[in-house]
């Protein structure tokens, strides 16, 4: 029973002001749910102050209406891009983080509906270039917010924020193009989500299991095969993001010239993100300038120019905030 239920923060009732699109619940007991809200109807912000007073902080919306919920969190995310609404920047990053958790999970669990997930993903996108705006203290916040989240998820947006801050660096400018790093990023390894999940954290692998993970971005692109709205830019992300510039990369060993060049930015956000999280390397987790500075020893591997503008940014900003 519980499983027909998706826990929500009782914030979110308060985020939005007309009639929500779906029922809510509250638990009564473990497998006890009663409604306290009927869809399209007013609610009382009053009687969510009565709960709290409670200490009941989560509400529930079934399962069976997972997508409206979804789509609700979407049309918030729209209302920040807008300026509409009351969505300031600290609500956004808890909408945000809600709708990735929700977009990851259906595309971890179910492979039919691909294209509402990226109709999702897209305004996850948009909701993170209207946040980064032009600096990447946002994006450190975001990732302070998916902190606890399950590691590809965070791994995803994360690396989609960097790519879109580093196109926005290097003079991509044009919306659709931003739009196709932004989406490539999120899904670049969405391929991890049907290679055996111990492989990723399991120190010294056999040549059989590296070829296992090394097959993530081949299956990726399997997954997003069919579904509308998957750009050939963002298949060529997922195919070429562990491409190398000296051409020892998989999975076709592409060198410099052949490699898509948002593929080389997504590379750059990915391997930066990975250094500088924990679950990649065991324990090891390096700081901002330790990440930089073995990628930069790591010569060959990555595109050097793009790699010194990531570095402008990287340590530029450390600069900035430290003379606040
Ligand atoms: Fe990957
Ligand atoms: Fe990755």
């Amino acid at each position: 029973m519980a499983n027909d239920f998706l826990p929500v923060t009782t914030k979110f009732i308060y985020y939005f002001t007309g009639p929500l699109p779906f029922d809510v619940y509250i638990q009564l007991a473990d497998d006890k749910y009663t409604k306290i809200y009927h869809k399209n109807s007013e609610h009382d912000p009053n009687q969510i102050y009565r709960y709290e007073n409670k200490d009941l902080k989560i509400l529930y919306v079934s399962n069976e209406e997972k997508n409206l919920f979804g789509s609700f969190l979407c049309e918030l995310i729209d209302q920040f891009n807008t300026g509409k609404g009351t969505i300031d920047k600290a609500k956004m990053i808890d909408i945000m983080k809600t709708s990735l958790e929700l977009t990851y999970e259906k595309i971890i669990s179910e492979n039919d509906e691909l294209e509402t997930n990226m109709q999702w993903a897209t305004h996850q996108v948009k909701g993170a270039l209207h946040l980064l705006e032009d600096d990447i203290s946002s994006a450190i916040e975001v990732f302070k917010a998916l902190a606890g989240d399950i590691q590809l998820l965070k791994h995803s947006y994360m690396v989609s924020l960097f790519s879109l801050v580093l196109a926005k660096k290097l003079g991509i400018n044009n919306p659709k193009n931003l739009m196709n790093i932004g989406l490539g990023a999120l899904l670049h390894d969405v391929g991890h989500t049907r290679v055996n999940k111990e492989l990723f954290t399991k120190q010294n692998l056999t040549p059989k299991e590296w070829e296992e993970i090394k097959d993530h971005p081949q299956i990726g692109l399997k997954i997003v095969d069919f579904t509308k709205g998957i750009s050939s830019d963002i298949r060529s992300i997922i195919m070429q993001h562990h491409e190398q510039y000296n051409g020892r990369g998989y999975p076709n060993r592409l060198n410099n010239s052949l490699i898509f060049p948002p593929a080389k930015i997504v590379a750059i956000a990915d391997g930066f993100c990975s250094l500088l999280s924990k679950a990649s390397y065991g324990d090891t987790q390096y700081s901002a300038d330790q990440a930089i500075k073995m990628m930069k020893d790591d010569i060959g591997h990555y595109d050097p120019e793009f790699l010194n503008t990531f570095e402008m940014i990287i340590i530029g900003d450390k600069k900035k905030s430290a003379r606040k």
